[in-house]
C-alpha cells in the first residue's frame, strides 16, 4: 500500500545517546508462521510494531488464528486452537514475500496449501524454486494454477537435502515442514542467519529435535506434536546497523545496550576500518561506537551470514559517499540491488555503476533533495545521507520504512536528528516528488 505520507530529514547535530533495540524482523515473521504448528496460545515478546508484522498478523488471522498485540509493550499473542484454511490469499502474498512461510507449517499440518506466487520485486526476482524443488522432494504435489499453487502431499517424507545456495527463507521452510515429518530431514547447505537461529530455538522450544552440524547443516528428526511457546525475539541487528551508521555518519557516539555484536562482526569490522571505535560488552552483547570526524572509505561484498548482510548494503553505501577515498561495494545477494544509487546520486554522490558494482568515490558534501524510497533498506540509505546533507532531504515512498522498521525516525529524533513524518494534504495528493520538494520545505518540523 502506498503512503500518503513522506518524510523530511534535516541536515543534523551528531547523534548522540543510548537507546534500545526491538526484535527482529526478519525473525519474528517466521517465527509467527511457525505458530501454526502449535494448537493454543503462544506469546512473543520485543516484537516491533512494524507493518510487515501487522501484514502476517493478519495472514495468520485470515486462516483461523487470533491475534492480540499489546503495541506498548510489544507482546504479541497467538492463539492457533482455531486455525482452519490453508489458502493465502493473493493480496497477502503481494503485500510481503514473507507470507510464503506459511507454506512449509500449512502442508506440515493439512497436507495442503494454496499460495499465491510471491512475485519478483524491486530488489530481485526472488524466486521459490529452492523452496518448491525440495518439498517436491519430500513428497509435496504441487499444481500451478495462473499465478496459484495448489500444493497437496499424502504425508511428507523425510529426505536429504541440498540447497544450491543458503536460501535464508527455503531453509526456514523445509526446516519448519520437517519437524512434523516422521524420520529425519537433513538440510546441507542452510543459511544459519541469527534470525534463522531465533526460528530453531523456537521450534525447540515447541518441542521440536533440530540439531545443527558443521559447516552449514541441519538436522531435523520429525515429532508428532508441537506445542506453543513463549519466546522473546533476537534483537534487530538491522535496526542497530542502521543506528550505529546514524551515529557514525553524523560524527556521534552511540550506545546499544542490547545489540548482539556476535551477530554482526563483519559488519563491525567495516566500520572499524573506516576508523570509527567500536567497544563490545562482555559475552559480545552491547556495542557503543564514537565516530570519527574523519572517515576512510571501505570496500566490502555482501554474503550470506555471517558475510556482510545485503540488508546493511545500501545503509553502509550512504557512508561511504562521504568517506575519505573510493569504496567498492559488491552486491552478490540480490541481483537488482543498487537501485538506492540514483537517489543517493540526486544528493551529489559520485557513484558508478557496473553491473552488481557500485564504486563510490567520496564527496565533501552531499545536498538535500526529493528521494524515493524503493525498498525498506535504501529507505535506510536515504535517511542516513539526509541526516548530513546540506538543506532538508524530502523521502516520498515511505510505506517501505514503515514496513522494516518501527518507529526508528522516533528513536533517530531522540538522539538530535531533526526527522519527522508528515501527511500529504489532499492537494498534494497527485503530486510528483519533485513538486513535493518545492513544497516540502515550508512544511514545519513536528516533534516525534
Ligand atoms: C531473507 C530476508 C531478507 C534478506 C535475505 C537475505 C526475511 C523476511 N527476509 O529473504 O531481508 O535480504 O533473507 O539475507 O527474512 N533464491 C532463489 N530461489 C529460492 C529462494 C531464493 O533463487 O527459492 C535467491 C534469491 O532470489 C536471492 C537469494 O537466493 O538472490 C537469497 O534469497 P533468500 O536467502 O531466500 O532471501 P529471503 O528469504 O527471501
Amino acid at each position: 500500500m502506498v503512503s500518503n505520507e513522506y518524510i523530511i530529514v534535516e541536515k543534523s547535530p551528531a547523534l548522540n545517546g543510548t537507546v534500545d533495540l526491538y526484535g527482529a524482523k526478519n525473525a519474528v515473521l517466521v517465527i509467527i508462521a511457525s505458530l501454526l504448528l502449535t494448537r493454543g496460545k503462544s506469546r512473543l515478546n520485543n516484537v516491533p510494531a512494524s507493518d510487515d508484522v501487522f501484514a502476517m498478523i493478519k495472514l495468520i488471522e485470515s486462516l483461523g488464528g487470533q491475534a492480540f498485540f499489546h503495541v506498548q509493550e510489544h507482546v504479541l499473542e497467538i492463539d492457533t486452537s482455531m486455525v482452519n484454511k490453508w489458502q493465502v490469499s493473493a493480496q497477502m502474498m503481494k503485500k510481503m514475500r514473507a507470507s510464503i512461510l506459511v507454506m512449509g507449517p500449512l502442508v506440515a499440518l493439512f497436507g495442503k496449501a494454496e499460495v499465491a506466487l510471491p512475485g519478483g520485486c524491486i530488489i530481485g526476482e526472488r524466486a521459490i524454486d529452492y523452496h518448491l524443488k525440495n518439498f517436491k522432494k519430500m513428497g509435496v504435489y504441487i499444481d500451478q494454477a495462473a499465478d496459484y499453487l495448489n500444493i497437496h502431499a499424502n504425508g511428507l517424507h523425510a529426505q536429504r537435502l541440498v540447497l544450491e545456495y543458503p536460501s535464508v527463507g527455503a531453509t526456514e521452510n523445509i526446516m519448519m515442514a520437517a519437524t512434523l515429518t516422521p524420520g529425519i530431514t537433513t538440510i546441507v547447505n542452510a543459511a544459519l542467519e541469527p534470525e534463522v537461529l531465533d526460528l530453531i530455538a523456537v521450534l525447540r522450544k515447541m518441542g521440536a529435535r533440530i540439531d545443527i552440524q558443521a559447516p552449514a547443516t541441519v538436522v531435523i528428526e520429525g515429532v508428532t506434536a508441537l506445542h506453543p511457546v513463549e519466546h522473546t525475539i533476537v534483537v534487530d541487528r538491522l535496526e542497530a546497523g542502521a543506528l550505529l551508521l546514524a551515529a557514525a555518519i553524523s560524527g556521534g557516539s552511540l550506545a546499544l545496550p542490547q545489540a548482539c555484536a556476535y551477530t554482526m562482526d563483519v559488519f563491525l569490522l567495516k566500520l572499524e576500518e573506516m576508523g570509527h571505535e567500536i567497544v563490545v560488552g562482555p559475552h559480545g552483547v552491547g556495542i557503543t561506537i564514537k565516530a570519527t570526524k574523519e572517515p576512510k572509505a571501505v570496500s566490502f561484498k555482501t554474503a550470506p551470514y555471517p558475510g556482510f548482510p545485503t540488508d546493511l548494503q545500501a545503509p553502509m553505501m550512504a557512508a561511504q559517499c562521504l568517506a575519505e577515498g573510493t569504496s567498492i561495494i559488491e552486491e552478490t545477494v540480490f541481483e537488482n540491488r543498487l537501485v538506492h544509487v540514483h537517489e543517493l546520486q540526486k544528493m551529489g554522490a559520485q557513484i558508478k555503476v557496473t553491473h552488481n558494482k557500485a564504486t563510490i568515490i567520496g564527496v565533501e558534501k552531499l545536498y538535500g533533495a526529493s528521494v524515493i524510497a524503493t525498498d525498506i533498506r535504501a529507505s535506510c540509505a536515504l535517511v542516513l545521507a539526509g541526516l548530513v546533507a546540506d538543506g532538508s532531504t524530502i523521502m516520498t515512498g515511505i510505506h517501505h520504512w514503515t514496513r522494516g522498521y518501527d518507529g526508528l525516525e522516533k528513536k533517530l529524533a531522540c538522539l538530535g536528528a531533526q526527522i519527522a513524518v508528515h501527511t500529504m494534504h489532499e492537494s498534494q495528493s497527485g503530486f510528483t516528488s519533485q513538486e513535493l520538494a518545492v513544497d516540502a520545505p515550508a512544511a514545519k518540523l513536528v516533534s516525534v
